[in-house]
């Protein structure tokens, strides 16, 4: 797949996140010091896309779908990040019980495999332990992996403020306004 047809992908699948408003406020906190939070979401997602069918190729059954849309939401939490937590620590540790809630309203019929990856995506850090399903183990790598790259070679902080699909009237208003 190539880079925009893994982006139209994540926007076909995680359209009903990208465009809520929690994730359109994500492109205004900072993230890894030079990326926000709706940035490194999308790439991410994208690492994600990429590790999933890479297993899928070795035979790996990896449910796509739900993988894009954990990717998508594990850091929502740490939207108003300062207004919420006390301290880093605090952060750390409630920001993907947080995700996990706003996941909850944004997708109501997501499964343990969405919402199970997100609350362990800190894994081996954090309270939660480690992810019960192979989708989680792919964000928490592609989690590792993204903010690494955050901080060496950042994407910027408005990846996809412009639309990518040119389908979606809403997409392009958001581009524009967020
Ligand atoms: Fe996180
Ligand atoms: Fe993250």
């Amino acid at each position: 797949m190539s880079k925009e047809e893994v982006d139209r992908y994540i926007y076909e699948v995680g359209s009903g996140v990208i465009d809520a408003s929690v994730f359109q406020a994500g492109y205004f906190q900072k993230h890894h010091m030079r990326t926000s939070v709706a940035a490194h979401t999308l790439n991410v997602a994208q690492s994600s896309v990429y590790l999933g069918r890479f297993l899928e190729h070795l035979g790996v059954r990896v449910n796509m779908h739900d993988l894009v849309l954990a990717s998508l939401c594990h850091d929502l939490g740490i939207v108003g990040r300062y207004a919420k937590y006390a301290n880093n620590r605090e952060c750390c540790n409630r920001h993907p019980l947080d995700s996990e809630a706003l996941a909850k309203k944004l997708i109501p019929d997501a499964d343990d495999v969405v919402l199970n990856s997100i609350a362990c995506h800190m894994w081996p850090i954090g309270p939660t332990g480690h992810p019960s399903h192979i989708e989680g183990f792919i964000v928490t790598l592609a989690d590792k992996y993204s903010s690494v790259k955050d901080l060496v070679k950042p994407n910027g902080w408005d990846r996809w403020r412009k639309p990518v699909t040119g389908s979606s009237t809403t997409r392009q208003n958001a581009g524009a306004t967020a």
